[in-house]
């Protein structure tokens, strides 16, 4: 049943942006938050935009406004001409320069979406990007109108001691405070918080002597694990200061935790709202990986203060702006204070499962998208993470140096302002003499660039040709390295690529070299050659780039599972075998042992058939265990000593090899170890990783695990998410054990986190969850999430997103369910987007 195409949710387009008609001087707020509505007060200056486009002055203005009860406005004191739409107030007769008043009544209580102004455990919250400014007001909900605020916030002292807002603390008194925030900033860095908050609270200082007060806000039970977050802030600004120059402007910098939260966190001007699993974290309740996400994060939103506040976003088209660099930012800034080869590692493959993954679906989109019909549809991995690949192929072909001189010159052209991807790329250009012209293709064109590379070697002249092509000139660069047969490297470099074929001859080489092409994954393509199986082994055991060792390791794991006699598996294992005993680095071999996810092996079949994949990749787990059971018990034996907690790159990298050997070792029926683990365990990476093993499989443990871990971390949000999520993600989770987690006690539908972990784990659990019954469950939720949180639902709706791909009995099952959700009455516009999308012919 197709829709009535006149009341379908119209797209956007970033051709046709123009400036706003009007710009605003001061924006003016009072919120009197009450326990059943919140009267919100606005008075704001607007005025004529010097640089309006239109043929005749502009004598209207359209404010945005959604789910708002008017109760008065006034133009410069008199009522004006205006009326009310469902998406805002389009007010007419406007003068050149004049004063709006407008008060309103919003229902914070009941608001579900998380966006706007909302209530989490009791307190208040808000979340305006991308357009949540327009749930809490009349205003011009866009990035590229700064204004400077001023906020007045009212409420009962008793619940709500704490009130916060943006900028700094202007007078503050029971029940009463005010903010101002000297910055000109758009709206959607609006944040407000009120409610009972415990604080831990330190202090910076910039290089210039400011002394910068910092303070994290969180439930008063929660107060124990906010001293990791508080010394990642603090490496954040050291490090945002020594590795580019930049430091906080204001006097205060606030971080507040709270449960109910959509995302990771929002950079509000010196008010940073965070998902609590983005803050809180001790030794007993946080993985190794949470530590370091944790920090990543709050690095993330403190170096947006540069990168997407300072320098903000002129339309939602440029969100790459902000986030792709602001993800390269985090991404540095991870690397320089850990093990940067596994950084990589991880990044990458990530990127090659998700975003690829994206990038070859109904939903791909360039780096800049053209259009959209739902903003928080893009906050997406090709914005962030393929914009970051792209900010780092910039960074490879300017060098460090080059790079910090165009980030000087961005900051030096465009502090203060909104501007485009275009401006950015020009700064770069411009510091360097460099033409980016060829290169911006990556910000327009969608899809993964395939290249290939065949190589020949000419033993009279000594010279090796190796002659790369693609199908449309991508301008990148490729690095490279050839070895010699002792693994001696003989040359390296970067070759710049920017034709549809090119050729290169390397020199002097007495004999065939083997090559290694794209190091360090030095552009965001698909590569194809024809490297011989033992060049492959030959590049795990000799490369020194550790993400090529890992590369050309996952190649030959793909090999085997997914054809077995492809590969001559006794030379693998031998070869894996001298790693195990020959490599220093025990979070890479952590990663050579690691197979590729199911979701990794997915996009590899042209025929997506989830249970063959399964059971091949489970088929390869055996015959780890087979041929090495007795070398990872020693391995696993010489690791598990107890030691004081840290996550040194040495700690984080002898649990992870630990654990991997245990992994593989209770696959093999090593039950007691795990479970002696489990008992026995100081930190949640050993304990969690113990858990997992013994929830897996239906054993003599099982049932008494669950029960001993809930009893020992029911008080902990952050562990009960990991409690939910290894039970929805164990082989024996049936979709009755998901109905019945679901009527948990402490299961919580409006709290993303809870939902996630139950729902979107299950959705990963491919061999339980691809049934209909399966796909029935998912829709409903799907359904639900339509009034409650369509943005979340709309996240949910896309695993439906590669139906066409499956073997067809499941491929018809998730084309049903996309129909149905497509004829449902007052589909979200976010999910809208997303299902016919996935719908669409061709
Ligand atoms: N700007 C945030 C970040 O990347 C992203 C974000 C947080 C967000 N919450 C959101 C985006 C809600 C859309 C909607 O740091
Ligand atoms: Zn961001």
């Amino acid at each position: 049943m197709l829709k009535n195409k006149t009341t379908e949710p119209q797209p956007i387009y970033r051709k046709d942006y123009k400036p706003s008609a009007y710009l605003i001087h001061t924006t003016e707020l009072h919120f009197q938050l009450e326990e059943n509505e919140t009267i919100v007060s606005s008075k704001i200056d607007f005025y004529q935009n010097p640089k309006w486009q239109g043929t005749t002055p502009p004598n209207q203005l359209f404010l945005n406004g959604i789910d708002l009860e008017l109760i008065t406005i006034s133009l410069d004191g008199a009522t004006p001409d205006y009326e009310i739409t469902p998406e805002g107030l389009l007010l007419h007769n406007t003068p050149a320069h004049f004063i709006l008043q407008i008060k309103t009544r919003i229902h914070p209580e009941t608001n579900t979406s998380l966006n706007g102004l909302y209530r989490s455990s009791g307190n208040f919250c808000t979340q305006c990007e991308a357009h949540g400014f327009r749930q809490i007001t009349y205003y011009l909900d866009r990035p590229d109108v700064l204004s400077v605020f001023t906020t007045h916030i009212e409420a009962d002292h008793k619940p709500y001691p704490i009130l916060l807002s943006n900028g700094n603390p202007v007078t503050q008194s029971n029940g009463r405070a005010t903010w101002h925030d000297p910055t000109p900033k758009p709206c959607y860095l609006f944040a407000l918080v009120a409610g009972d908050f415990a604080v831990l609270e330190d202090t910076w200082t910039t290089p210039t002597g400011k002394q910068v007060a910092l303070k994290i806000y969180v439930e008063a039970h929660n107060i124990n694990k906010t001293q990791f977050a508080m010394e990642a802030l603090k490496r954040a600004f050291k490090w945002d200061e020594v590795r580019f120059g930049l430091a906080y402007d204001l006097d205060i910098y606030m971080i507040v935790a709270v449960d109910d939260f959509n995302m990771g966190a929002m950079e509000n001007k010196g008010l940073n709202i965070f998902n609590s699993a983005c803050v809180l974290a001790d030794s007993k309740t946080a993985t190794d990986a949470d530590f370091i996400n944790i920090e990543a994060i709050i690095g993330h939103e403190y170096f947006h203060n540069w990168t997407g506040n300072r320098i903000t976003c002129r339309d939602w088209f440029q969100l790459s702006l902000k986030e792709g660099l602001t993800v390269f930012r985090d991404q540095e800034f991870t690397a320089d204070l850990h093990a940067r080869s596994i950084k990589r590692i991880e990044d990458v493959n990530a990127l090659r499962t998700l975003q690829f993954a994206e990038d070859a679906g109904p939903m791909a989109h360039p780096v800049r998208p053209e259009h959209y019909i739902e903003m928080n549809n893009f906050y997406t991995l090709t914005v962030y993470e393929k914009g970051a690949e792209v900010i780092r192929m910039i960074h490879t072909f300017l060098g460090e140096t080059g790079f910090q001189k165009g980030m000087l010159l961005y900051f030096e052209r465009f502090d203060g302002q909104a501007v485009t991807i275009d401006d950015f790329v020009s700064a770069m250009s411009d510091a360097n003499n460099f033409d980016f012209t060829q290169f911006k293709h990556w910000y327009s064109q969608s899809g993964t660039p395939e290249i290939n590379i065949s190589t020949h070697y000419d033993p009279d002249h000594k010279t090796y040709t190796a002659t790369i092509t693609q199908k449309f000139a991508h301008f990148l660069p490729l690095t490279f390295a050839l070895f010699d047969p002792s693994g001696t490297e003989l040359q390296n470099g970067v070759l710049t690529l920017k034709d549809q074929t090119q050729s290169f001859v390397f020199d002097n080489l007495p004999s065939e070299p083997t090559p290694s092409w794209l190091r360090g994954f030095s552009a965001p393509v698909k590569l194809t050659q024809a490297l011989s199986f033992e060049q492959k082994i030959f590049l795990v055991k000799h490369e020194t780039d550790s993400f090529s060792r890992w590369d050309n390791a996952q190649n030959l794991w793909l090999s085997l599972i997914m054809d077995a006699d492809s590969i001559d598996t006794p030379a693998f294992f031998d070869a894996l075998e001298f790693m195990l005993t020959n490599t220093q680095d025990k979070s890479l071999i952590c990663a050579l042992l690691t197979l590729p996810s199911e979701r990794s092996l997915h996009n590899h079949q042209a025929t997506i058939d989830v249970f063959a994949i399964h059971h091949k990749r489970e088929q390869v787990i055996q015959a780890i265990i087979q041929r090495f059971n007795p070398l990872l018990l020693e391995i696993y034996h010489t690791l598990n000593t107890t030691q004081p907690y840290d996550i040194t790159p040495e700690s984080v990298g002898r649990r992870a090899l630990k654990n991997i050997c245990l992994f593989y070792l209770a696959k093999g029926g090593e039950l007691t170890l795990a479970h002696k683990q489990f008992n026995s365990a100081t930190c949640m990476s050993d304990k969690l990783a113990a858990f997992k093993a013994l929830i897996d499989t239906d054993n003599t443990y099982r049932t008494q695990t669950l029960a001993d871990f809930y009893q020992e971390f029911k008080d902990d949000t952050q562990v009960m998410d990991k409690y939910f999520a290894t039970q929805a993600l164990s082989q024996v989770c049936t979709l009755d054990k998901i109905t019945t987690l679901m009527q948990h006690e402490l299961f919580c539908f409006n709290t993303p986190n809870r939902l996630r972990s139950v729902v979107n784990s299950f959705t990963h659990n491919s061999i339980n969850f691809h049934h209909p019954a399966g796909y029935q469950f998912l829709t409903n939720i799907i359904l639900k999430l339509n009034t409650l949180n369509p943005q979340i639902g709309a996240r949910l709706v896309a695993t439906y997103n590669h139906w066409r791909r499956f073997t067809p009995e499941l491929q018809a099952l998730q084309k049903q369910q996309l129909e149905t959700i497509l004829a449902t009455k007052d589909l979200s516009k976010d999910i809208f987007e997303i299902v016919q999308a996935a719908l669409k012919e061709g």
